[in-house]
């Protein structure tokens, strides 16, 4: 029989570890299926011991979820969908997001593999989208179902290390933002495979639609807070060989930036989603 994974909840609203599978591109359907039922229930699911995988395999393995795409303002390197998160480079992900949010279409699943982890340090956090929407109180529930919100990637990997090479840093900005988008959302998107409503916000918001800056500002704070709770996120400790898988569709996430120096590389295949509907249609 195809080995299915255990599956041990990490808190009460996201994250749960899986064991007793070896990702890859053969896994058995059943397996698979498995995998997927658990990212779409837990949200954000951990692996350990995954040292195995290269580029080729992760980005095989990413193909079982579905298409990989490309990164639209990085340049890939040799031809693969792989984003690199490089500190040497320069890049810092502490900041909540979901990626790739400027874009119509953004990624349905994101797969990130720990290539070199600090000694300490360099945590990642995610937070449920989906029951911050429903731990809202219902008079807010209402008001974010008629919003939307415009997003940018003016600020995609904006918080640059303050300690980077000053060619290294006009580099890293001229590549994240040499391509302009602006892409409106509704502030509530209708989960396509769960049906759950999600807040969609985060860090490549530039304003909630229609309102002065201010009063978008406000709202977008309280919004995001209810995201941000400690109870409605998990808190990752990354061994190398590591990969989490999350549901970009329901999930933010913040890489903390607490390594001093120390190197810390991760790799990231997303694979492709579909437009946002909201509460409307
Ligand atoms: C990411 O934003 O995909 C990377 C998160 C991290 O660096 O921990």
């Amino acid at each position: 029989a195809a080995p299915l994974p255990e599956v041990r909840k990490l808190g009460g609203r996201i994250g749960a570890v899986l064991t007793g599978v070896r990702l890859g591109g053969d896994l058995a359907p059943e397996t698979v299926a498995a995998v997927r039922a658990a990212i779409l229930e837990h949200k954000v699911v951990f692996f350990r011991d995954q040292g195995h995988l290269d580029e080729d395999s992760h980005e095989a393995f990413a193909q079982v979820l579905g298409t990989p795409v490309a990164h639209p303002t990085v340049p890939s390197a040799d031809g693969r969908y792989a984003l690199g998160i490089d500190s040497d480079h320069g890049a810092r992900a502490n900041q909540w997001h979901t990626d790739v949010t400027f874009v119509p279409a953004y990624p349905a699943f994101s797969i990130l593999r720990a290539v070199t982890i600090p000694p300490y340090g360099g945590n990642t956090l995610w937070a449920n989208t989906a029951t911050a929407y429903t731990g809202l109180p219902e008079p807010l529930r209402v008001l974010a179902d008629s919003l939307r919100a415009v997003h940018s990637n003016d600020y995609d990997y904006a918080a640059l290390r303050p300690d980077a090479l000053p060619e290294a840093l006009a580099q890293y900005r001229e590549v994240f933002t040499a391509v302009k988008f602006r892409t409106e959302h509704p502030v509530v998107r209708v989960h396509p495979e769960t049906g759950e409503r999600n807040l969609l916000l985060g860090n490549f918001v530039q304003k909630i639609a229609g309102l002065t800056g201010q009063d978008s500002r406000v709202l977008f704070d309280l919004f995001q807070s209810h995201i941000e709770r400690p109870e409605n996120t998990v808190r990752w400790q990354w061994q190398v060989g590591d990969v989490a898988i999350w549901d970009n569709r329901a999930t933010q996430h913040y890489g903390t930036d607490d390594s001093d120096d120390h190197v810390r590389t991760l790799r990231r295949v997303t694979v492709d989603g579909d437009v946002p509907v909201g509460p409307d249609g």
